[in-house]
């Protein structure tokens, strides 16, 4: 069972937990079946009149001392058992997450949320299912049935075949069903993860719902979704509704064949009464474990098809992934040089990035310009290696990219990226993320030179004030600078800003620049911008258009020269001059 490989070392693992509860529910099984023997012979020590209060005694003494054993058993199976299965969920649950962490970004462009979300919850809860209960309960069936039929044949053996002839039809039942039940229960699953990404949706979109005055659409559409997900699951109820009672008369059947045969033995004296009320008993034992063949096929079936889910997601490796012996570049450079590089998301699609022939010398400050959409982050993006590039195509200080070893390559970099993201934590934490052993002092050095000092010590509890969701509401400017600030405390070797001053007005940039310029003097530094003011005192500017680089040169050159950069530049001018 190729699907279980993964749960076999778990199992392996808390061995000794199902070691001491299997015992444990031997010992259950075992004092349930002593009882009905004693019941047994008191009622036949009642009706043949040989009891007298001491024998009852005795046998009530017995019968009490036998539930508390079951009761103090049953507990210590359960504890050891269940519990192990919730140690199996807890590692699994950890494994899930850390796989995830380490998939590379395009991972994620391609995996949805509510998906991952029912993996980590109905999936998850399915196998613990399997690996607790269902393991048990196989085990307890399959002690209980036969020992059960062992006490019912050694009582009568020919009633006992006359009262099994229904049995079969149980088995029946539990197979017809058992599919419907999966299939339907993974509808509700799939229907329950669209919901869970509608309603993630509409929290993370709030603002644009509400400006758009969107809610009673919204709304429609997640009662759709909810209305889905409940009658997937009325249709789950419904076959489970005839499934009991189906299942009711099956049981019925068996003891009615029990007080019809049963009954005329004991009238004819056959059979003494005691054995027949053991008898019923002991047929009482019998059926669950026939009930209990069906609900574990149900619970395997769903733990087997879960298991398999999150085994694909186990078995992800990661897009992007260090060669044998990488290039550990510590300290690094900065040099960067790019080769006839053609770059694209996916493979059939049209390159995003097309013959990219460009050098950044260590310690310079380059800047990228160009329209929207024309592949300035993306080109951003692969010097961080978060996409691969074909090989051969882009060298960090003379090294492919593609042979260095990530984690110190990356601590090196500080990045800010366009779409500004800050956790839900105070303003400091934010601000240590890519450094959590900085000094505060560090840390608000790196914030004077953002220019976001003066702003942080106006909040309610300075840099203590929780941000995001949680604490107050910063302005896209705020959040930008708060960005850079994290940046430099990496004190990175290598600073890619991406359009980070686009929420900021162009005094404060003119001051952050500033401060940059000293702090960053040995770095390289690269600034995407569409502002001409940013990138004017760069060593170099590359103008790139529909992912060619289309120009390139100094401030000066490029207005020579009279092309895109020019154009953008006299339109800027024109602007300021229209607002001023
Ligand atoms: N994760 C992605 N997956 C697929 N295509 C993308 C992705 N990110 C960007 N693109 C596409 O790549 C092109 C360049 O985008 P981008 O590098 O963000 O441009 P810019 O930063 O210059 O605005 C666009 O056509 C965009 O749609
Ligand atoms: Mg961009």
């Amino acid at each position: 069972m190729k699907v279980f490989r993964t749960l076999k070392k778990y199992l392996w693992r808390y061995k000794w937990y199902f070691v001491a509860g299997f015992f444990m529910l031997l010992l259950v099984d075992g004092f349930q079946l002593v009882i009905p023997r004693i019941t047994k012979a008191a009622i036949d020590a009642l009706s043949y009149g040989t009891a007298d209060s001491a024998l009852l005694m005795k046998y009530a003494g017995f019968i009490l001392l036998l539930a508390t054993g079951v009761g103090g058993t049953r507990f210590f199976w359960r504890y050891w058992i269940i519990g192990a299965s919730r140690k199996i969920e807890f590692d699994l649950r950890n494994r899930f997450y850390y796989t995830l962490l380490s998939q590379s970004v395009g991972y994620f462009n391609k995996t949805k949320v509510g998906d991952l979300m029912a993996l980590a919850t109905n999936d998850l809860d399915a196998v613990r299912m399997m690996a607790g209960i269902a393991i048990v309960a196989s085990f307890d069936a399959f002690f209980m049935l036969t020992a059960s039929l062992v006490m019912l044949a050694l009582l009568n053996w020919k009633l006992t075949i006359w009262v099994l002839i229904p049995a079969p039809f149980l088995s029946l039942i539990i197979m017809k069903f058992g599919k419907q039940l999966h299939d339907r229960f993974e509808q509700v699953q799939a229907s329950f993860a669209s919901l869970t990404d509608k309603a993630q949706e509409t929290y993370s979109g709030i603002r644009v719902i509400k400006a758009y005055v969107q809610e009673v659409p919204e709304f429609a559409d997640f009662r759709v979704r909810n209305r889905d997900y409940m009658d997937k699951n009325m249709r789950l109820v419904k076959i489970w509704g005839m499934f009991d009672p189906l299942i009711g008369f099956v049981i019925g059947i068996c003891f009615g064949l029990v007080l019809l045969l049963g009954g005329d033995r004991v009238i004819l004296a056959k059979m003494s009464m005691g054995d027949f009320v053991a008898f019923s008993a002991y047929l009482g034992i019998a059926i669950w474990p026939m009930i209990a063949i069906g609900w574990i096929t149900n619970l395997y079936q769903r733990g087997k098809a879960s298991m398999g889910r999150l085994n694909v997601v186990f078995e992800q490796t990661p897009e992007i992934r260090e060669i044998e012996k990488p290039v550990v570049l510590d300290p690094l450079k900065g040099d960067i040089e790019f080769k006839n590089l053609d770059f694209s998301y996916d493979e059939d699609a049209e390159p995003v990035l097309k013959n990219i022939s460009l050098k950044i010398p260590a310690g310079n400050t380059v800047a990228i310009v160009g329209r929207t959409g024309s592949g300035k982050s993306t080109l951003l993006k692969i010097m961080l290696r978060l996409f691969d590039v074909p090989d051969g195509t882009l060298f960090i200080d003379g090294h492919d990219i593609r042979t260095l070893a990530l984690e110190p390559f990356r601590r090196q970099v500080g990045m800010v990226p366009q779409e500004t993201f800050l956790f839900s934590e105070t303003v400091i934490e934010n601000i240590k993320f890519g450094a959590p052993d900085a000094t505060d002092d560090d840390a608000i050095r790196c914030a004077k030179i953002a220019q976001i000092y003066d702003n942080v010590i106006e909040f309610p509890e300075g840099f203590s004030t929780m941000v995001g969701e949680r604490g107050v509401s910063l302005s896209g400017g705020q959040k930008q600078r708060i960005a850079i600030a994290r940046a430099l405390l990496m004190k990175p070797k290598l600073l890619i800003l991406d359009d980070a001053f686009s929420a900021v007005d162009t005094e404060t940039e003119e001051k952050i620049l500033q401060g940059l310029a000293e702090f960053m003097a040995d770095t390289t530094n690269i600034i995407v911008s569409h502002r001409i003011s940013t990138v004017k005192n760069a060593d170099k500017i590359f103008v790139i258009d529909d992912g060619y680089i289309a120009e390139e040169g100094t401030h000066d050159e490029l207005l020579e020269l009279g092309g895109i950069y020019a154009d953008i530049d006299r339109r800027q001018k024109l602007e300021k001059m229209l607002n001023d």
